[in-house]
């Protein structure tokens, strides 16, 4: 395997190319783009990202997915450096969101003759995205094209890993398989495969958590069509490629995914993937909720059959709907299944997306409220596309759902735990605190009792964060917060305000007095101390992330007073 055309770094940019011979006859096109820090739901990135398209050169000669728009002028030099773009035969698209198709219509100018291969559905997206004709060649699982050479390529369909359109491409004589979202992570780096596992398993997960969890029944349901492939690689269409570890990486979505489909409480979350911004509103919400104990099923309106959707809101404990538009007339009849099959014992939450023509939201509402369902949270109306507030919004009603539908089970665990170890761990006592985050328009706070100082040199202070708290998307490395520390005998108005239960989305410092921080989170001006922190690294516990954080400026604004504490008498909450 061997570097063919190393490209320079663009100094300024921060977008380089990346082509490396993979195995016989193919080449990986990778485009880095090394400080992208944000996608869709996954607002965390830390690493940046790659977009990997590959080139199997056999007799025919296959290009399998491009890149993003704005890798334009990068992408095509490298790709007409490497091929004359009017011998390629194929253009196989796994999945069409832009970041993989944003090129075709480039690739197509410069290769009128090429047939694209793909899903049904992504040929029909790429028709009203492309607005020219093309020829084109429709695959499903089992079909299969061959390029010459032994490069006999087997398709696989992999529908909701992300998108209902995706295909997994396999080559019998290389054992790539090219999954494009799935098995990828938001990592950029040089290395072109997955030398160092412990450096990448954090983003694989978050990847994994934001991406496919929501799907975890589909997750399974590719696993086991891929089971009877001899693969040797994953070609991914995000970060490293899979060689050295794959049937650890494997492994690991079998194990998540089943974890997630045994999960007893369920949330089923509907949407219209090609209508307004419900998929991305959908995706948010589903984030929330799989941070807490319940388990989300993502279920396109376009796509679901009759008889699935009343078996899913029959055990379901919660329903999300993404409002049709009025005139999908086969979304209309599943509204009415689901009025059908829900119960007065479940929670509904709605949202519309903004098409222009949705349903009514109301309406159908009040005939859930009829039914007896509780609401979990007040309608989600978003006309224009979604800003990382409303994303917020989205994560923080779907956080409010989880817990809403996981509160029995909740109650059930705290009661399990021996009642001595409990009281014993009780007797660990801690500082009271505030913690507060500004991130853009973004902002957050929550009362933080588990910390404790943690280095010395540089200073630094570990954090205690339960999973399921909105304020965990704003304590990624690199983020930076405010720690306010409580005064002991002056800390119950403050405590009083942040323990209250907020609406997603709301403003957490109404009535509070604050001043921003130099590094822009708010400091409470009634607090004891404050420190500004920013976030170095996480470690992941079973139900909390511990983020350790380095201190650059603090002050305190009474020199005798003491710290808040917090005495509790038993360890099996806060
Ligand atoms: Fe990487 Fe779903 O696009």
């Amino acid at each position: 395997m061997v570097a063919v055309t190393p490209q320079p770094p663009a100094a300024s940019a921060r977008l380089t190319m990346q082509s490396i011979e993979i195995a016989a006859e193919t080449t990986a096109i990778r485009s880095l783009d090394w400080d992208r820090d944000r996608f869709d739901i996954e607002f965390g990135l830390n690493n940046g990202t790659t977009y990997n398209s590959f080139l199997i050169r056999a007799e025919k000669i296959a290009l399998v997915d491009t890149s993003h728009q704005k890798f334009r002028q990068l992408y095509l030099d490298l790709l007409t450096g490497l091929i004359d773009p009017t011998s390629i035969d194929y253009l196989i698209i796994s999945h069409t969101e832009p970041d993989h198709s944003g090129l075709v219509k480039d690739v197509l100018q410069l290769a009128p003759q090429i047939t694209i291969v793909g899903a049904k559905v992504a040929i029909q997206f790429l028709e009203n995205m492309v607005h020219q004709p093309f020829n084109h060649l429709i695959v499903k699982s089992g079909d299969r094209l061959d390029l010459g050479q032994g490069h006999e390529l087997e398709f696989v369909s992999a529908p909701n890993l992300h998108w209902p359109d995706t295909i997994f491409t396999f080559d019998y004589k290389t054992g790539v398989l090219f999954t494009c979202d799935a098995f990828g992570m938001h990592y950029c780096d040089d290395h072109t495969f997955d030398e160092d596992p412990e450096i990448l398993s954090a983003d694989y997960k978050y990847y994994y958590d934001c991406l496919m969890a929501p799907n975890a029944r589909s997750v399974l349901a590719a696993l086991k069509r891929i089971e009877k492939l001899d693969i040797k690689t994953i070609a991914t269409g995000h970060g490293p490629l899979l060689l050295h570890y794959l049937p650890d990486w494997i492994d690991s979505y079998r194990v998540w995914s089943q974890e997630q489909t045994k999960a007893d409480v369920l949330v089923v979350v509907f949407y219209a993937e090609d209508y307004g911004y419900s998929e991305q509103l959908a995706r948010s919400i589903a984030h929330g909720i799989v941070k807490t104990e319940a388990a989300v099923e993502l279920i396109d309106l376009n796509t679901t059959e009759l008889q699935e959707v009343r078996e899913l809101v029959n055990i379901a404990a919660g329903i999300v709907i993404g409002m049709p538009p009025q005139s999908n007339t086969d979304a209309h009849a599943i509204l009415s299944t689901i009025l059908a099959a829900a119960h007065s014992k479940q929670s509904i939450g709605l949202f519309e997306s903004g098409g222009g023509e949705d349903e009514p939201i109301y309406p159908l509402r009040n005939q859930f409220q009829e039914i007896g369902l509780s609401e979990a949270f007040p309608p989600i109306l978003v006309k224009e596309a979604p800003s990382q507030s409303i994303e917020q919004i989205c994560d923080e009603a779907g956080i409010d759902l989880g817990h809403w539908v996981t509160r029995d089970r909740t109650v059930k665990q705290m009661k399990s735990i021996d009642s001595n170890l409990d009281r014993a761990l009780g007797r660990l006592s801690n500082g009271l605190y505030v913690l507060t985050a500004q991130k853009g328009d973004i902002s957050s706070a929550m009362i933080a009792s588990w910390v404790m100082q943690a280095s010395l040199d540089p200073m630094g202070v570990a954090i205690s964060v339960a999973k399921d708290r909105a304020i965990e998307a704003l304590l990624h490395p690199g983020d930076r917060f405010v720690l306010n520390v409580l005064e002991e005998g002056n800390s119950q108005a403050l405590m009083k305000h942040f323990l209250k239960r907020f609406a997603p989305g709301s403003d957490r410092f109404s009535g509070v007095k604050t001043y921003a921080a130099t590094n822009g989170s708010p400091i409470l001006a009634d607090a004891l101390a404050y420190l500004e922190c920013e976030v170095k690294s996480r470690l992941e516990s079973s139900d909390h992330w511990i983020v350790y954080s380095s201190v650059q400026v603090g002050r305190i604004a009474k020199q005798d007073a003491l710290t808040a504490v917090h005495h509790r008498k038993v360890g099996n909450h806060y």
